[in-house]
């Protein structure tokens, strides 16, 4: 059986990444909907639906868990998700606890990089009032990111320029910079290069993959070690066969280099 992974496009591929180096042995089917990405522009209930379209497909294949590799499609659609199916669903939303504890007891302030989606959900307002009593938490959405992840596209003056244009003029207040959403791990060295001065650039991707690992162990459904894991893509139900497109999406998932480059 495998385990399936869903994002609206490439995003969640930073996050098998961190998948395929902890649970090797493991057999994957990556769903990408690029031909309705981005969703962090649509409506709750457009993201809904796609998301509960894939999942659909994914289950039809055969999956013993599920990975929302998406913080957009987690807020939209997780609850509902883990009510309609009996497999694990784990998901996903912005390290906002983690960046609250580093930054709690100095002056510096936290920025969450997330789709508008996202941030305006009800499912991150909770995780705000959860963790965020001194509100040093502010939020800031990045959809160009998203479309220049798209096009596979991850450097360069276009990426720069673009950072610059959105990043608060004030950012040396900011201790740290959440990646709350997956296609934006791609972008590390371009936020680094762009951003002046130093600032802690964190996503949720390995505490996704932890907690993937405890609920695959906890329910015995870890597949044999001498299993050779395989990753197999779908691009919006359509799988992925056409030699180019498979050797973009295996570039940006093995190549550790992968976010230095424009492809
Ligand atoms: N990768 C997605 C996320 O983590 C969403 C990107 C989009 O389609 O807008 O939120």
């Amino acid at each position: 059986m495998n385990i399936g992974f869903f994002d609206s496009g490439i995003g969640g591929l930073s996050v098998l990444r961190e998948a395929l180096m902890l649970l090797p042995n493991e057999n994957y089917i990556y769903y990408a909907d690029s031909d309705n990405a981005p969703y962090g522009t649509k409506t709750r209930e457009e993201v809904k639906r796609l998301t509960f379209d894939a999942v659909k497909f994914l289950n039809e294949r055969k999956i013993k868990a599920l990975v929302i590799a998406c913080n957009t499609a987690t807020s939209a659609a997780v609850r509902d998700l883990r009510k309609a199916y009996n497999f694990p669903v784990i998901g996903m939303e912005p390290a906002v606890k983690p960046a609250v504890q580093m930054n709690n007891n100095g002056d510096k302030r936290v920025l969450v990089l997330a789709t508008a989606l996202t941030l305006k959900e009800e499912k991150f307002q909770n995780l705000i009032s959860r963790f965020d009593s001194e509100h040093i938490v502010d939020m800031l959405p990045a959809p160009k990111l998203v479309e220049f992840a798209e096009k596979f596209i991850f450097y360069g003056p276009e990426v720069s320029a673009y950072i610059k244009e959105i990043m608060p003029e004030n950012i040396d207040q900011y201790g740290t910079l959440v990646l709350g959403c997956t296609h934006f791990p791609f972008f590390k060295q371009a936020l680094e290069e762009s951003i002046p001065g130093s600032i802690n650039i964190i996503d949720g991707n390995r505490g996704t993959v932890n907690h993937l690992m405890s609920v695959i162990k906890n329910n015995n459904l870890l597949s044999p070690s001498d299993t050779k894991g395989k990753v197999t893509f779908y691009k919006s139900g359509v799988q992925v066969k056409d030699q180019t497109i498979l050797e973009r999406y295996k570039n940006i998932l093995y190549d550790t280099k992968a976010e230095k480059h424009t492809f």
